[in-house]
């Protein structure tokens, strides 16, 4: 193995210290733009000097660590992933894409190995969207597609991207310029964990992705009629939390039709919130994919046509927001074969997979070739506290990162 694995691994472990939740609620919280997200990131622009590279942050805040190539104007390979995180999510989702890089060209950089082109390793602000509930805020300001509209999302609290961007130290109306041109990247890769139980059940350690699904998120508002829950008789209420649990039940059953969508009704709220009081207005969201996304507009038609009826009859009154509308990505064909040769050489075996999950390289589809590798995920699961992915697997996916970066930006 070229790789260090404890090294990488180490890291990993310091990383996961920050946010952690000590109290025993379990995992980690890395909001972005806050004091978490930034001592991730300036924790990680360390390592990156220990790796030798030049090291700087965007316009939008993405960290980038830059080995310079052979020759500096080649278009340059991009590798990373992100480090913030949900609320309670787990210790790998993003972080070890980016530390693989970092292990990777650090490697690099010892074996003294000149590449024709640069390679930048980034982490990506904001990938989850747990706290605007839009996400791909980074990758979206270097695809160039994130719009000035897209700044006026609000957190919980009310802050906006806008205004959580100036308290983080950045220029919100200078987004844009994060914005790589045309021509100017070779190629986008990442490795991230699966998050998913196929490597798992078939004993295999490191898989290629071949796409991935293209997450779709609407609010839904139900507005019906607060009341006295002692004094309104069954057949006169406009129960906006009843209308929700009907519309919620329809999602699960639309979703389940099709072989690969799925929809997740994942937060909710409710007004006045009295024990004795009749729900008068309820939020919720609603998160569908499919890799296909055709069959994930059908889904979305035939719930919105549900949802319609339901209110209907039950005399609420319901209005949808489309929060973020992503299409799925196919991942490109070549550097699929260069990951194949990669796993060959390395003796595994180059199984395909697709991703349920949703990752920065979605934005690049018009701006430059994209690949993933996967690592198994203990019980597949993710967003968790429990997640889990051994050492020595993610030793793995860092020595055949290693290996595809010498392939794709060439050993001079
Ligand atoms: C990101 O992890 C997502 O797929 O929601
Ligand atoms: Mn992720
Ligand atoms: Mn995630």
């Amino acid at each position: 193995m070229n790789v260090q694995q404890e090294r990488l691994w180490n890291r990993l472990m310091s990383l996961s210290s920050i946010g952690h939740h000590s109290d025993g609620s379990g995992g980690v919280t890395r909001l972005s733009f806050t004091k978490e997200e930034r001592e991730a990131k300036d924790r990680v622009a360390a390592f990156m000097r220990e790796a030798g590279l030049s090291v700087r942050e965007d316009a939008v805040g993405n960290l980038i660590g830059r080995l310079e190539g052979m020759n500096p104007d080649s278009p340059v390979l991009l590798v990373g992933s992100h480090l913030d995180s949900v609320p309670h999510g787990g210790d790998f989702d993003g972080p070890l894409g980016v530390l693989a890089a970092v292990e990777a060209l650090q490697t690099l950089g010892e074996k003294q190995i000149k590449l024709k082109s640069p390679v930048e390793v980034i982490a990506f602000t904001d990938e989850e969207g747990a706290r605007f509930r839009f996400g791909m805020i980074g990758s979206r300001g270097l695809a160039g597609t994130l719009e000035k509209s897209d700044l006026h999302y609000v957190d919980q609290d009310g802050v906006s991207v806008e205004q959580a961007m100036k308290a983080y130290g950045l220029s919100p109306d200078r987004f844009h310029e994060a914005a790589r041109s045309q021509g100017s990247v070779k190629a986008y890769l990442e490795v991230h964990i699966e998050q998913g139980k196929i490597l798992e059940s078939k004993n295999l350690p490191i898989g290629i992705v071949s796409g991935i699904a293209g997450p779709l998120w609407l609010k839904f508002t139900i507005t019906g009629e607060a009341g006295h829950a002692g004094s309104t008789p069954m057949n006169l209420r406009r129960d906006a939390l009843t209308a929700a649990s009907a519309i919620i039940q329809a999602i699960e059953e639309e979703a389940a039709q099709k072989p690969r969508t799925v929809g997740t009704v994942g937060q909710l709220s409710l007004k006045p919130g009295g024990v004795n009081i009749i729900p008068g207005e309820v939020e919720f969201t609603l998160d569908l994919r499919d890799v296909d996304e055709t069959i994930r507009d059908e889904v979305e038609k035939r719930i919105l046509n549900q949802a319609e009826q339901i209110c209907k009859e039950r005399g609420v009154h319901c209005q949808v927001d489309v929060l973020q509308r992503i299409a799925p990505v196919k991942c490109d064909e070549s550097i699929q074969q260069f990951m194949m040769q990669v796993f060959n050489e390395m003796g595994l075996e180059p199984i395909e997979l697709i991703s349920g999950a949703g990752h920065d390289g979605m934005q690049f589809k018009d701006l430059c070739p994209v690949g993933m590798i996967f690592v198994r995920s203990k019980n597949g699961i993710s967003h968790h506290p429990d997640e889990y992915t051994s050492l020595e697997d993610c030793g793995l996916a860092a020595e055949a990162l290693y290996n595809a970066i010498l392939k794709i930006a060439e050993r001079s």
